[in-house]
Formats: structure tokens, C-alpha cells, sequence
């Protein structure tokens, strides 16, 4: 006899004999909703609790860094800090840890990216091609090294130079921000889209903000004035835009001679 021609009693006879002798649902035969078919449930669970476990990893270390932070009074004691702070993976490719450099009481401080090759080789931010350029740039409006302290948003070099990841600048940013604060400058010139769009937390790009002043609040609630502009490794792959760089520069020097007399 044909299936078709069975009853429905005849059927359910035909399941008993074979064994199943219990139902699960009301539509015994039907397609497995899609979003329960194959593997990719497992999948997207693993990657759901791995995302967790990463974004809870990176939460501590932000914490922990901001715990540091609160703890060190001076530049000394923070560099010895971010020296042995473990939070952030780039450290473990890093040959050294490039804290700022320069004049502990600069009424300027000048911020970058992160350390290339020569500066993680050296331990000294921009002291590559790019940190002799930005000499030239400050000499040329009157500046020295001793007059300015120069720091990073990392302390530590991207493997290959890459871009940072949002995490490694999150954990890495109470550093920064605690050495403005205990620098203390009226004045922070900031060097790149990627600086300026973490110090100003935007995501505007280098042209539209450059040339203009912003400000960034301390600790102490003073204000510092701020500008933007290109990094010097783009002005050295980019030299015609030199001269926009340099009428920042020029804008930074006739407000520190206009508020400092
Ligand atoms: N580029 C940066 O942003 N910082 C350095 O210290 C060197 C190159």
C-alpha cells in the first residue's frame, strides 16, 4: 500500500511499531527555522563571547590605566608606571616604551601618533625622519626641544607602522592625559588625524580641523588652547602642503607672543 493511501490512524500505528512513541512540536516534518541551520549559531556564539571577553579585557586595562594615572605625581613616576604596565599587547613587540620627551614645564606640547622604527629602536619620540622635520618646523617659528615637550598617544610602535586599533588608543589615552596634565601647557599643537581625532575625540578629518583652535580641558579644569595639523610624515610624502603647515605653526607663535608678551 502507497503512503498516500493511508489513514492518519494506519500512520501513527506505522510510527509506534517503529519505536517513536513521542512527539516534540506540532510540525514534526517541518524545515528547521533558517537561523538554527548549520554551524553558524556555534559560530556566532564563539564570536559573540569572544567580542565579550575582548571588549571586558580592554575595559580592565582602560581602568587599570586610569588607576596608574591617578597614582603617579609626576612624569618620573608615570614613565616608570607606563614602563611596567602590562595592559596593552603592542608592549610585547616593542623594544622600548617611548614616553614623552623634552621640557617637563614646556608651555607647549606637541602630540603624535606613535613611535616609529628609529624612535622604538632609540626609546625617544620622533627622532626618525619625521622628528627631524617637526625640529625644523619648530625651529623655524622659534621653537627648540627644550622649549616644548613632545609625546605620543602610544607609547609604544604598531607593529609595521600600522594604524592603532581603537582598543590599543583607548587603553593608552589616560597616559597621554596625564602627562598634559602634569605638564600643564597652555598651548598643544597636535600633529596628524589620528592624534588630533583621539586628544579631541572626533572624527573630523586633518583638513577640516587644521588651522583652527580648539580647546582641551585638564584636570585642573584650565583650558589649553588647541591646534591641529598634518603630521610631518605626510608633509614628507606630501611636501605641497608645507606651507599650510607652516601658517599653523605661525598661528601657534603669534598667539604665544600675543598671551605671553
Ligand atoms: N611618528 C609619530 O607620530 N611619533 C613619533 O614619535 C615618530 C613618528
Amino acid at each position: 500500500m502507497k503512503a498516500e493511501n493511508l489513514t492518519l490512524e494506519q500512520i501513527l500505528e506505522w510510527y509506534l511499531c517503529a519505536g517513536v512513541d513521542e512527539t516534540c512540536g506540532d510540525r514534526p516534518f517541518a524545515e528547521p527555522p533558517a537561523a538554527e541551520a548549520g554551524p553558524v549559531p556555534v559560530v556566532g556564539l564563539a564570536v559573540r563571547q569572544a567580542t565579550t571577553g575582548l571588549a571586558q579585557a580592554v575595559g580592565s586595562a582602560c581602568q587599570n590605566a586610569k588607576d596608574i594615572c591617578a597614582r603617579a605625581g609626576t612624569l618620573e613616576e608615570l614613565k616608570r608606571a607606563v614602563e611596567n604596565f602590562e595592559g596593552c599587547a603592542l608592549k610585547m613587540t616593542a623594544a622600548h616604551t617611548v614616553f614623552g620627551d623634552g621640557n617637563p614645564q614646556a608651555k607647549v606640547v606637541f602630540i603624535g601618533e606613535a613611535p616609529g622604527a628609529d624612535e622604538d629602536r632609540i626609546g625617544v619620540p620622533f627622532v626618525g625622519r619625521s622628528g627631524h622635520l617637526l625640529d625644523k618646523m619648530m625651529n623655524a617659528v622659534g621653537l627648540t626641544r627644550a622649549d616644548a615637550y613632545i609625546c605620543n598617544i602610544l607609547p609604544w610602535r604598531p607593529p609595521g607602522n600600522r594604524t592603532p586599533l581603537d582598543s590599543e588608543v583607548a587603553v593608552c589615552l589616560p597616559f597621554l592625559k596625564r602627562q598634559i596634565d602634569l605638564v600643564d601647557p597652555d598651548y598643544i599643537f597636535i600633529l596628524g588625524a589620528s592624534a588630533a581625532n583621539s586628544v579631541l575625540d572626533t572624527a573630523e578629518t586633518i583638513s577640516k580641523m587644521r588651522g583652527k583652535w580648539f580647546e582641551y580641558e585638564k584636570s585642573n579644569g584650565k583650558k589649553a588652547r588647541v591646534l591641529a595639523s598634518f603630521h610631518p610624515a605626510y608633509l614628507l610624502r606630501t611636501p605641497g602642503q608645507k606651507s599650510r603647515s607652516w601658517s599653523d605653526l605661525l598661528r601657534l607663535r603669534a598667539r604665544m607672543d600675543e598671551e605671553n608678551g
